[in-house]
C-alpha cells in the first residue's frame, strides 16, 4: 500500500497520504498516529449519502482507537459550501467540546473536504484535519494541497484559508459507488494534471483510460498507481508554491493546476452550476485553452488532438456548444476584474509543458474562435 510522505512549510513534520483498497479500516490507526495519545475527541463531517455508505466503518475504527467521535452531516451539493453551513459546522465543533489537541475528519468529496477543512482552519485558530476523500476528484486533487474554503454569492471559493491536513487516507473501494459522471469529472482533472505535469504522467493517465475504457475499470491494478502518481505530482507542486504566489509565472507555479479553469468557472457560472460537474467543465475548459494555445502559435495541432482524445476517453461531457458565447466572455471578464485586471491564461506549449500568459494578448475574437472550435460537435 503506497504511503506518500508530503512536506509542507506550515506543519513541523511531513504528513502522509495513505492509498489503497480497504484503507478506510486504517483511518483509526492513522488518526491515532498523527494526533497522538493526548487527543480524545474527533468531529466527523460528511454528507448524508457518503455517511450512509461509509460512515459506520469510519466511526467504528475511530472508536476502536478510543476516540470519542461525534458526527455531523451536510446536504448534497455545492450550495453547502456557504458561510451559513460553515456557521453550523462551527457550532457543531463547539457542541462537541473539541480542543486544539483533537481533530476534524472530513469524509466525502471536495465539497465536504473544503467546508470541513475551512471549519478546522478557523476553529480555535486551527485544529488538526484528516481528509478521507471519497470521490476521484477529491482523491487526486482537492484533499491534497491545503486549500479550504466556502463560496460567496459573488463567486466560488472567495473565502478560505490554507490549512494542510495531518493525514489523507484514500480508499479506492469507495470509488465503486461513485456515479459515472463523477468518475468522468475526476478523470478530467487527472488529464489536466498530466497535461501540465509531464508527458510521463499524461501517458500514464492516457494508458489507464485506454486500457480500462469507459466506464473506467475500478478493479484495475493500475488505478492505485495512477492515483498515487497524481497525489505525488500535486503534492510536489504544492510544496514548491504552497500559497500560490501571485508573481510567479514559471512552469512549477501552483497556478498551472488551474489549466482549463478560467473557462470552466465561466461555464459553471453561466449555467448556475447546474449543467456541468466541475471536472466536466474542466474537460471543456482544457480544450478551449488548448485551442487558444494553438491559435497563438504555441501548440501543435497533433498535441491538441492527443489532449482531445484523452478527454474524450474520460467519458461523455454535457454539450457546451449551445451556450451563449457573449455570456461566457462576460463571465471570463468578471473573473479578470477579481484578479485585479490581469487575467493569467494557463496555456500549453506541448503536453507536459505549460506556459503562463500574463494578461493581454487574447482578443475577444480569438477567444470566440477558440470557444467555437473546442465546443464543435464531433461524430
Ligand atoms: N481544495 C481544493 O484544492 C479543490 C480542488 C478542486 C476542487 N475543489 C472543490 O471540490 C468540489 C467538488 O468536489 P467533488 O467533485 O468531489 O464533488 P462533491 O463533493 O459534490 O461530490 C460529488 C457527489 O458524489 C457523491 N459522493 C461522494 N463520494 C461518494 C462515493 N464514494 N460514492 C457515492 N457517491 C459519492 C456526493 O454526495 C456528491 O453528490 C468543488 O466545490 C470544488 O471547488 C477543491
Ligand atoms: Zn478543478
Amino acid at each position: 500500500m503506497p504511503r506518500l510522505p508530503v512536506r509542507t512549510r506550515t506543519l513541523p513534520h511531513k504528513y502522509e497520504i495513505t492509498i489503497g483498497r480497504g484503507t478506510l479500516r486504517d483511518v483509526g490507526q492513522v488518526a491515532r498516529d498523527c494526533l497522538g495519545e493526548r487527543s480524545q475527541r474527533l468531529a466527523l463531517i460528511s454528507n448524508r449519502k457518503v455517511f450512509s455508505l461509509y460512515g459506520r466503518t469510519v466511526m467504528e475504527v475511530l472508536q476502536a482507537q478510543n476516540f470519542s467521535v461525534s458526527s455531523w452531516l451536510i446536504d448534497e451539493g455545492e450550495s453547502q459550501k456557504s458561510l451559513r453551513t460553515l456557521a453550523s459546522a462551527l457550532q457543531f465543533l463547539t457542541d462537541t467540546g473539541l480542543q486544539r489537541s483533537d481533530g476534524v475528519v472530513a469524509l466525502g468529496g471536495g465539497v465536504v473536504g473544503d467546508l470541513a477543512g475551512f471549519a478546522a482552519a478557523v476553529y480555535l485558530r486551527g485544529v488538526p484535519l484528516i481528509q478521507v476523500p471519497t470521490t476521484l476528484l477529491a482523491q487526486v486533487d482537492s484533499s491534497v494541497g491545503g486549500k479550504t474554503g466556502v463560496n460567496l454569492a459573488a463567486g466560488k471559493n472567495l473565502v478560505g484559508s490554507f490549512h494542510q491536513p495531518q493525514a489523507v487516507v484514500v480508499d479506492l473501494e469507495t470509488l465503486t459507488t461513485l456515479p459515472k459522471r463523477e468518475l468522468t469529472a475526476g478523470l478530467c482533472e487527472c488529464v489536466k494534471q498530466g497535461a501540465v505535469g509531464s508527458r510521463k504522467l499524461f501517458k500514464q493517465t492516457n494508458d489507464f483510460l485506454l486500457e480500462s475504457r469507459s466506464p473506467a475499470n475500478l478493479t484495475s491494478p493500475q488505478l492505485e498507481q495512477l492515483i498515487a502518481a497524481h497525489c505525488a505530482f500535486k503534492a510536489a507542486i504544492v510544496s514548491g508554491d504552497e500559497r500560490e504566489s501571485l508573481v510567479r509565472t514559471d512552469r512549477r507555479s501552483r497556478k498551472i493546476l488551474n489549466f482549463g479553469h478560467t473557462i470552466a468557472h465561466a461555464l459553471e457560472t453561466v449555467t448556475s452550476y447546474r449543467k456541468f460537474r466541475h471536472g466536466e467543465a474542466v474537460g471543456h475548459g482544457m480544450l478551449v485553452a488548448a485551442e487558444l494555445s494553438k491559435n497563438l502559435g504555441l501548440l501543435a495541432q497533433s498535441e491538441l488532438e492527443l489532449l482531445r482524445e484523452a478527454i474524450e476517453r474520460c467519458g461523455p461531457l454535457p454539450f457546451a456548444g449551445d451556450l451563449d458565447e457573449g455570456e461566457l466572455i462576460k463571465a471570463i471578464a468578471h473573473d479578470k476584474k477579481r484578479a485585479a485586471g490581469r487575467l493569467q491564461w494557463i496555456l500549453l506549449e506541448r503536453i507536459g509543458r505549460p506556459r503562463i500568459l500574463d494578461g493581454g494578448d487574447v482578443s475577444p475574437a480569438l477567444l470566440r474562435r477558440s470557444l467555437r472550435a473546442a465546443f464543435k460537435k464531433r461524430k
